[in-house]
């Protein structure tokens, strides 16, 4: 057998600086928890990327995959397949979108690629501007890359070439319209989006694209947000996609975060992957509402992957759902991003370098770092990450939990299966490293 070499070798790894590389290798795992090949159990506070909803290696869904790898691995979909027939029948039911239609795709970039694509054929607007939110991420393809409003991306996708308009976000902590009260940041930062599609021209935009509360990079919108920009996006004639790849599957306390808001508040067309499959095999999907999908019908798609609705793919988001349902991990998610948010609450009031703990709808919670309170000076300017926090997250790591940052953001995202126990004893780390990330801060300073 030829010899192994070293991952940090031989792999080019995503979304770090290659020699900086240096993770310890997972052999396995159960519920929240990773095993290396060390044989150390690593608590998991991240879902790895917001996807292991439903923990590690969960039995109902490896012996789903499974049996159909027995029965058929693969057939395109120029062919049926039960368990993609099975999947978009529950997902329609689950997402309300009776009538609808579903289009599976890899993941979650290609599911906002195509629903923007989908959303400017149904529209009738070929080459309608989409709208998205600054400090956002919608994938890394081109043209996610162009949807996604991140700085560090910028250079390489040209918004405009892809016909994006970027809005600023409804951060309510720094609100960029300079709002007093977070409902009123919710309200004004709709009411931009209501502004730029009349500035260019209702029936030249094909659609905003948003996630609906909790943001992956941290922002999560005030709940006046959503429903507001409902209105104005119907008011407008132009369709609203929700990004639901991160907020989807019980994150956010809800199958999907839009329901916070009741039906009035329900999306045009919305894409998921991540807790789709809890991550087990990759799937994305788009879900189109009923007039969407009237739109569509009698028309050719120029689109689609060789991969697309891959039956062994649909049969682990089969078991998933079926997971979620019999599990209640969404109500699981409700309780416990309750309790974990009250846990952070009490911690913010023992920790200065804490500027914001937001979240907590579900398994979702943001906290703040800043430098001081008062001035809400960030502990290092978003993107960049403070050493200090580098170090509370490799220390963390070290003592046996996995914490996720992005910029200066602490983002709390366990598996929905995670005990209490489990999620206590995370807590209470943090508790610690976030004392011992003060005494770090007051040693650079001084
Ligand atoms: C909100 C959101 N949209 C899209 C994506 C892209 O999904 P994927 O990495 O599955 O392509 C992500 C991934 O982090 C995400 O969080």
């Amino acid at each position: 057998m030829a010899i192994v070499l070293p991952e940090r070798q031989t792999v080019l790894h995503s979304w770090c600086v290659q020699n900086e590389w240096d993770a310890p290798t997972i052999v396995g795992g159960d519920g929240a928890r990773l095993h290396t090949d060390d044989g150390r159990s690593i608590l998991d506070m991240s879902s790895l990327a917001e996807c292991s909803n439903l923990g590690h290696q969960h039995p109902r869904i490896v012996k789903a995959i499974r049996a159909q790898a027995e029965k058929l691995c693969f057939v395109t979909n120029a062919w049926g397949a039960e368990p993609r027939a099975q999947l978009a029948s529950l997902l329609l039911e689950r997402t309300g979108y009776a009538g609808g239609r579903v289009f599976f795709t890899l993941g979650g970039t290609d599911a906002n690629e195509h629903a923007v694509k989908f959303a400017r054929q149904a529209s009738g607007k070929p080459r309608g501007w989409i709208v998205t939110r600054d400090r956002s991420y919608h994938g890394a393809s081109y043209a996610a890359m162009a949807l996604s409003g991140d700085a560090r991306t910028r250079a390489q996708a040209d918004p405009e070439a892809f016909r994006v308009l970027h809005v600023p976000p409804p951060y309510s902590y720094r609100c960029p319209y300079g709002t007093r009260t977070d409902a009123e940041c919710g309200e004004a930062a709709a009411a931009r989006i209501a502004e730029v599609i009349g500035e260019r021209g209702a029936e030249k935009v094909a659609a905003v694209l948003m996630e609906p509360n909790a943001g992956t990079n941290g922002i999560i919108a005030p709940d006046s947000f959503w429903p507001a920009l409902r209105r104005a996006t119907h008011e407008a004639g132009v369709y609203l996609i929700a990004d639901e790849v991160m907020s989807g599957f019980g994150r956010c306390g809800e199958w999907f975060a839009w329901q916070r808001y009741g039906e009035a508040a329900h999306p045009d067309l919305m894409t998921l992957a991540k807790g789709l499959t809890g991550a087990h095999l990759p799937l994305g999907a788009v879900v189109l509402s009923a007039q969407v999908a009237r739109a569509l019908e009698p028309q050719m798609l120029y689109t689609g992957l060789t991969y697309c609705g891959h039956p062994l793919s649909c049969a682990a988001g089969l078991a998933a759902l079926e997971s979620y349902l019999e599990e209640d991990l969404i109500g699981r998610s409700r309780a416990l991003g309750k309790a974990m948010r009250e846990q952070l609450r009490r911690m913010e009031l023992r920790h200065a370098v804490i500027g914001e703990v937001r979240g907590g709808h579900g398994l979702f919670a943001v906290v703040e770092l800043v430098r001081d309170r008062l001035t809400r000076e960030p502990l290092a300017p978003w993107p960049q990450q403070h050493p200090a926090l580098r170090k509370l997250l490799q220390e963390g790591l070290r003592r046996g939990v996995s914490f996720a940052a992005r910029g200066n953001l602490l983002l709390l995202a366990p598996p929905l299966v995670i005990r209490e126990n489990e999620l206590a004893e995370a807590l209470d780390l943090l508790d610690r490293l976030l004392a011992e990330l003060a005494i770090d801060l007051k040693g650079s300073s001084s």
